[in-house]
């Protein structure tokens, strides 16, 4: 096929050549040449294509094969092909990488709508009351504060969460017992990496795949655990052999939703004293209840047998790397021996800063008017699914930053593809299941509402409804 080289110059303004070589029939030829012609910017968004006939004599091939070419390309998303106004480059920026979870490649584009869970509003960050906070702790600090720092944490910060947690989580704790770090997986690294605890552990079949791999780092192998509509099913514990530890979302199960029942919060509980165990409680998002009371920390059942992890980075931000653990009595001076001397990950001007903007209520206003803001976003996200695409049911909306749209079996992958072409960035389920789960797998769309900026959002929920899969007829 050499000689089917051509210039389409005169045809689409632009000096483009292609050249059919290679293996493969002239159908998947001039579907891969045209697609790699769009992908490398040969031929740019909004170019118009030559209708099928001159593009086939130009070539030497059937009209047909160009019109299956044509067809296949508008399916993947490459071209768009419009009444009266023939086919032409999809009008997008850089597909979104997929599937990674909350990565982006070095060097790509961002995305024009970010709809992936994970984040808070980072437009929200409370600068003023931050900055206050700040310059009343710098001016108040003893001179020991600019000293080298306790691995354990400041105690004006401690004593501040022990009192904080108490009140708005039901932890039942005392400064003594709180140990700062620089966030959940920090936490995860002290125990696990720091051979505090070691496996296997127990973990919730859909979970943060960046936790797996960290314990995986860590040589600690994970089971997984089923969920239901009452999540995780902690009775499968007693049935898991060698297993001493489990690590739970017990007040949002991430990231498909729901409270952990009851019964089950106590389970868990009474599973950890039986066996002599514990239960690791990772309450990333607990402030974040829309429709009744937030759920209480599980470690208030019981502290010597739960180990309760927090965070900032839904709260308030993940940039400031700030989390705490409370521990049971035995795991203290085991996790500060991991910490060792030198505190190496929690800046203690951050955390004098904590402290102040704690005690002087602006942490709990902020938690107030991020949860009024998240909320309506929420429902801004369900009203516009009602009127739009009524077949998909939203679920997990009752608390978090984050909802699981539930799609129709089988339509995740083409879901998930459908928005990087249309530079959504988002998740599919899939991403977030244990490699050895064996409950079924939903299908489902994992929508962070908490990211796009004000002006963005309307546009990212009509981009949104662009790529669910239609009702079935
Ligand atoms: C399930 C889960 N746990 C914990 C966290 C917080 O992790 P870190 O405190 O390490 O930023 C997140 C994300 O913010 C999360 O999704």
């Amino acid at each position: 096929m050499a000689d089917s080289w051509v210039n389409l110059a005169e045809r689409i303004g632009s000096d483009l050549h292609l050249e059919l070589t290679g293996p493969g029939g002239r159908r998947s030829l001039l579907i891969r040449t045209l697609r790699d012609a769009v992908r490398d910017g040969r031929l740019a968004p909004g170019t118009r294509l030559p209708p099928y006939r001159s593009l086939a004599a130009d070539l030497g091939l059937a009209r047909n094969t160009v019109a299956e070419a044509y067809a296949e390309l508008v399916a993947e998303g490459w071209l768009v092909a419009r009444q009266g106004s023939g086919t032409r480059v999809a009008p997008r920026t850089e597909p979104v990488r997929l599937p990674r979870v909350a990565k982006r490649t070095a060097g790509a584009a961002p995305p024009t709508h970010n709809l992936r869970q994970g984040q808070p509003d980072a437009a929200s960050f409370p600068r003023t009351a931050w900055l206050a906070a700040a310059r009343r702790a710098l001016g108040a600090a003893p001179n020991d504060a600019f000293g080298p720092g306790d691995p354990q944490g400041r105690h004006e910060l401690r004593r501040a969460l022990a009192e904080y947690l108490g009140r708005a989580r039901g932890v039942r704790t005392t400064p003594e017992r709180i140990v700062v770090c620089s966030g959940v997986a920090h936490a995860l690294r002290l125990l696990f990496g720091g051979r505090v605890l070691r496996g296997p552990l127990a973990v919730e079949s859909y979970g943060l795949a960046f936790h797996r791999s960290l314990l995986e780092e860590a040589s600690v192998r994970t089971v997984p655990l089923s969920l239901d509509e009452r999540g995780a099913r902690t009775g499968e514990l007693e049935n898991l052999k060698g297993v001493r530890a489990a690590l739970l979302t017990p007040a949002h199960q991430f990231p498909t939703g729901g409270p952990l029942h009851p019964q089950r919060r106590v389970s868990a509980v009474e599973w950890a004293r039986t066996r002599g165990g514990l239960i690791l409680e990772d309450d990333y998002d607990g402030e974040f209840r829309y429709d009744r009371e937030p759920v209480g920390a599980v470690q208030g059942l019981d502290p010597e047998r739960v180990v309760y992890i927090g965070s900032l980075s839904k709260s308030l931000s993940p940039a400031l790397r700030l989390g705490w653990m409370v521990l049971p009595e035995h795991l203290l001076a085991p996790v500060l021996a991991a910490k060792g001397e030198r505190e190496a990950w929690a800046s203690v001007v951050d955390q004098l800063t904590l402290a102040d903007f704690i005690d002087s209520g602006h942490y709990d206003r902020h938690i107030r008017r991020m949860r009024q803001r998240y909320r309506a976003r929420r429902d801004r996200l369900v009203a516009t699914l009602a009127a739009n695409a009524p077949h998909i049911a939203p679920t997990g909306i009752a608390a978090g930053l984050h909802a699981v749209l539930r799609l129709p079996p089988g339509t995740e992958h083409s879901a998930v593809k459908a928005a990087a072409w249309q530079s959504i960035a988002l998740d599919g389920l899939a991403g977030f299941r244990h490699p050895a789960a064996t409950m079924p797998a939903d299908d489902g769309l994992v929508v962070g509402y908490a990211t796009p900026p004000d002006h963005g959002y309307g546009p990212a929920l009509e981009a949104l409804c662009q790529v669910l899969p239609p009702a079935e007829s």
